[in-house]
């Protein structure tokens, strides 16, 4: 039985009127992750009252992710606006489109292309993680957990330090809005991504007319070859856009857990080389992306349920990776944990091409901290309120050398 009725506050919390939200977010103020426990207890595939499908559970979601039939571009191919850039981006492709595009854009991340990225990663975190003192009682979202993979991106783009502050507000409009749908938000003219992609567009005729070539467009000619300057300069865009905004709340949010885990941090502090299961065990606990949607090309079975063509799934990746029949004691920040992959990349056709920068990132500024830091302690945090992206708007800690 799957749409039990349920009296439970958490539960009901799921479900407040749809407040014209189309990717079907909650309220932010609810216990996200109490509200998903009951879920995927009491109703795995969960169809709201607003017409949408929620999963919840590991299985379900992975083998969704992995799912041809289920596809990522929403009917209509995206928004009601045939002119709104996001419907150019890699992640709203399918089929050949989709792997010629990709292959165009993962190029820097494959292979030899990685190391070429380090040398900026490390002048990144030296620089911004250095400046944040000894000791001290500071906010480290403010000092250099948002910094640090801003300042990494725009490097790699070729942007320039004068315009970071436009892509930080670009970003924070996109992210607010993502959450919200995408009729309401993209449709007309004048809204961030837009806006966004405009400045690639004219950043890119910049690169080409001056033959400059930055670390992370290395694919930069066969992809103007393939879709012309305007596609190309809107998909640099949703790199800069994809490329940090993720990686700023891994960082964030692993300090959150570690501040709360004196013994962990400890840990860490006796063997550094635990800094990548740190970040691993973050990515699952705590996953930066929270939910993917997708769209049935045709009607498909659900754990005993149909799915009709074009309903909207919302796969609670936060939920899966939270799910006890694959992860004991799952809501525990455990940096011995084993076993399965956590699903915070993604899987199948889309997963995430950054996945290796964002973890360089995550563990070079872990590291940093771990060489500088003997204690962190927690001394507030405000959580941003987004059910798509998790993570921190403010993190004071006491830091102490
Ligand atoms: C902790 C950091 C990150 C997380 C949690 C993350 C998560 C994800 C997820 C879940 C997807 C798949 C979405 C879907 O299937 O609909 C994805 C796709 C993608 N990510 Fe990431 N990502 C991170 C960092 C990055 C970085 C650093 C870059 C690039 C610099 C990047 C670029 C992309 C791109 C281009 C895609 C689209 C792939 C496609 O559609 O084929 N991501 N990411």
């Amino acid at each position: 039985m799957h749409n039990e009725p349920s009296s439970s506050p958490a539960f009901e919390a799921v479900r407040h009127p749809w407040q014209g939200i189309r990717a079907g977010a909650f309220e932010g103020a609810a216990d996200t992750y109490a509200i998903h426990d009951e879920m995927r207890r009491r109703a795995p595939v969960w169809r709201a009252p607003w017409g949408d499908v929620y999963l919840t559970g590991y299985d379900l979601v992975s083998s969704s992710l992995a799912n041809r039939k289920l596809s990522h571009v929403p009917p209509g191919g995206g928004t009601a606006e045939p002119s709104s850039a996001i419907r150019d981006w890699l992640i709203y492709q399918e089929g050949s489109a989709h792997t010629a595009l990709r292959q165009a854009l993962q190029q820097p991340f494959v292979g030899k292309g990685m190391a070429a990225l380090r040398p900026v990663v490390d002048e990144a975190v030296e620089d911004l993680v250095g400046d944040a003192g000894q000791s001290g009682t500071i906010d480290v979202v403010a000092a250099f957990t948002r910094a640090v993979p801003e300042w990494v991106i725009c490097r790699l783009l070729g942007v320039p330090d004068e315009d970071m502050p436009m892509i930080r507000a670009w970003s924070g409009s996109i992210r607010t809005i993502l959450d919200a749908g995408f009729d309401e938000a993209f449709g007309g003219h004048g809204n961030p991504a837009d806006e966004m992609s405009d400045y690639f567009v004219e950043h890119l005729r910049r690169l080409l007319a001056a033959g400059q070539v930055p670390p992370l467009l290395t694919g930069l000619a066969s992809l103007v070859e393939a879709l012309g300057l305007t596609a190309a300069g809107r998909n640099i865009a949703f790199l800069a856009f994809a490329g940090h905004e993720t990686t700023v709340h891994l960082i964030g949010n692993m300090l959150f857990h570690l501040a709360h885990q004196p013994s962990q941090w400890s840990a860490l502090r006796r063997d550094r080389r635990l800094a990548a299961n740190a970040v691993a065990e973050t990515l699952r606990l705590e996953s930066p992306v929270q939910k993917i949607c997708r769209w049935p090309l045709e009607p498909v079975m659900l754990d005993g349920q149909e799915i009709e063509k074009d309903d909207l799934l919302v796969l609670l990746v936060g939920a899966a990776n939270r799910d006890p029949a694959q992860f004991a004691d799952a809501s525990r920040f455990d940096l011995g944990r084993a076993g399965k992959q956590n699903l915070a990349f993604g899987r199948g056709a889309h997963v995430c091409i950054g996945r290796a920068l964002a973890e360089m990132e995550g563990t070079a500024v872990l590291e940093a901290a771990l060489a500088r830091w003997n204690t962190i302690e927690p001394v507030a945090a405000r959580w941003m309120d987004n059910s798509s992206i998790r993570g921190l708007d403010a993190l004071t800690l006491r830091l102490t050398a």
